[in-house]
């Protein structure tokens, strides 16, 4: 057997090969594990330090959380840079600001046309708040049709599916805009998110000193025919982590506004009584350049 130098070892795990494989997940496997091999060396990694890191690995994996590191560490704030960036060079104006999808969507959410209560089941559980505007275009034009797919905590902080506590689909829905592009939903403002407890995720963000919270927020993915498809959400304002995101997700042009409505006339539908809270935003796309633009996140469903 050879006698490998960790120069010599790092180059076999590289180069072997008995068919070609796929070239780009060589090379980044390559990359990767040349990266680790001397994080080791310039930490002076103990073997029982790598096999507690591997354990946590096979712990994450377990538990169903890979999801949910990714965006504490920075890697999904870091792919919506790549991607305004990519949108400035080629010159296309943004429109609304893209913001993770985060690890907790849900596809197949029940479809409404123009309106719903988002809160159904959950009456009484917060402040009363109506979300309403428009779906444009970039030219300021209306979309009809299209669909605003919307999702967020409950009143603990906890997303249904994930907290099997909830119902199917607890607030999570799909809404269709009308002609004029109008959506709107009554629900009540969430409060902020934190990662779960005692988990592997927790563990890892106690060892580094970092909290895990994320200021009040609201998820969407809009989407409409001809158009990009946007993932973005909005920040309830006033959080005391709306400039401290664990996950950096929070820009500046996603605070909305919030007013107090004392005449309900026009919310007889949404069954609200005065006064409550009101944000109005329109979601402004980009119109698609390719069809693949088209189809919503869902980034495990759209990954390869
Ligand atoms: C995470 C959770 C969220 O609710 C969110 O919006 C983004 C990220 C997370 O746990 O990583
Ligand atoms: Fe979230």
């Amino acid at each position: 057997m050879s006698e490998f130098t960790t120069q010599e070892l790092l180059d076999h795990v590289k180069s072997r090969q008995i068919s070609p494989g796929n070239e780009r997940v060589r090379a980044i496997t390559a990359r990767i594990v040349g990266d680790l091999f001397h994080t080791i060396d310039d930490f002076d990694v103990k073997p029982d330090e790598f096999w507690a890191a591997a354990k946590w690995l096979s712990q994450l994996g377990e538990a169903g959380m890979v999801g949910l590191i990714t965006a504490g560490l920075g890697f999904d704030r870091l792919l919506d840079i790549r991607e305004d960036e990519a949108d400035l060079a080629a010159s296309r104006a943004l429109g609304t600001p893209r913001a993770i999808e985060g690890p907790l969507y849900i596809a197949g959410a029940p479809l409404y046309q123009r309106e719903v209560r988002l809160d159904e089941g959950n009456e009484g559980k917060g402040e009363t708040f109506v979300m309403e505007g428009r779906v444009l275009g970039l030219d300021g034009q209306p979309v009809p049709d299209a669909l605003v797919d919307v999702w967020h905590c409950n009143e603990l902080g906890r997303y249904s599916h994930f907290d099997p506590s909830q119902p199917e689909y607890n607030l999570r829905r799909r809404i269709e805009t009308d002609a004029e592009g109008n959506y709107r939903f009554r629900s009540f403002l969430p409060p902020g998110y934190a990662i779960p407890p005692d988990s592997p995720v927790s563990e890892l963000f106690a060892l580094l000193g970092r909290h895990g919270n994320r200021p009040a927020h609201i998820h969407f993915m809009v989407s409409a025919a001809g158009k990009r498809a946007l993932t973005t959400q909005i920040n309830i304002p006033g959080d005391t982590f709306i400039d401290d995101d664990f996950a950096f997700a929070t820009r500046g042009g996603l605070i909305v506004s919030l007013d107090k409505v004392d005449d309900v006339s026009a919310y007889a539908s949404l069954g609200v009584t005065a006064p409550f809270t009101r944000a109005k935003f329109d979601f402004v796309l980009q119109d698609a350049q390719a069809a693949a633009e088209e189809v919503p996140g869902g980034r495990y469903t759209k990954a390869a």
